[in-house]
């Protein structure tokens, strides 16, 4: 899928999916199920590599696990993330970037706003697709209580929506939502030309993303509200893939009681 199918979704109003994969298996199943976009997110230094947090990831990592999941990928975009510490500078976000489109990704995710303008603006001249990430910013969570809900008071609330328009208007593709109340991202959606993906951001976003392993209840330990076990009701990944599928596409998922 091309990175421009995703905005054709948006103004036609079909919803987008997303979820992680980090491996062939899981992006084999994730790629027949009908998943529009694939992430290898940086969630793999907690998932895969047992950390407290994303900033270990290195950018070699990623570029091992795009490589795997963007050769068993041929009908969903691969997005992958560049990781902590990987875009400081525009020339290493440059090089960073290419070394990621290289190993088979069509699109590379960023997190925060205005801080990395020019590291956008760089990106974009060289012709390199970008996802934004505005709200909770994983590679800024040290323990995992630091997981909280962003955006719930009116300064922090317009900062995120200011750095939306900003993301957009330097030509960043789609924008990630993550952890913020819903009214937020139901206004960022509403002006954005770009498709919004929430992850904790309501049924309002243009799409939704989770990580594969928390929505097949593989990950321990108490899951944030936003997160629903897929396979709970169904015997197959593949079932609890397609069902995910569904819920977002008839806009099931998430439920209120599974926002903010
Ligand atoms: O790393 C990741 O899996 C992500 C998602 C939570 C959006 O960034």
């Amino acid at each position: 899928m091309k990175h421009s199918e995703l905005s054709l979704f948006k103004e036609q109003g079909q919803k987008i999916t997303c979820l992680t994969a980090y491996d062939a298996s899981m992006a084999k199943i994730l790629d027949q199920s009908g998943v529009d976009a694939i992430l290898i997110g940086d969630s793999l230094g907690m998932v895969i590599q047992g950390g407290e947090n994303t900033r270990s990831v290195s950018i070699n990592d990623m570029i091992y696990h795009t490589s795997i999941v963007s050769d068993s990928s041929s009908n969903a975009l691969v997005i992958a993330d560049m990781p902590f510490a990987s875009y400081d500078s525009s020339d290493d976000a440059l090089e960073n970037a290419k070394s990621l489109i290289d190993a088979g990704a069509r699109m590379v995710k960023i997190e925060g706003g205005s801080e990395h303008s020019d590291v956008i603006k760089t990106l974009i001249s060289n012709n390199i697709n970008i996802c934004g990430h505005l709200g909770l910013q994983p590679q800024l969570v040290i323990k995992s209580d630091d997981y909280r809900i962003q955006g719930r008071d009116e300064s922090s609330a317009q900062t995120i929506f200011d750095n939306a328009l900003l993301l957009e208007s330097l030509g960043v593709s789609v924008l990630v939502l993550e952890c913020i109340p819903s009214d937020l991202a139901k206004t960022i959606s509403e002006n954005l030309t770009i498709p919004t993906i929430g992850i904790g951001a309501g049924v309002n976003c243009d799409g939704q993303v989770l990580v594969s392993y928390d929505m097949l209840g593989i990950t321990t330990g108490k899951q944030p509200r936003f997160v629903r076990n897929f396979l709970s009701n169904q015997i197959t990944i593949s079932d609890a893939v397609e069902s995910f599928v569904a819920e977002v596409k008839e806009g099931t998922f998430p439920s209120e009681s599974e926002s903010y």
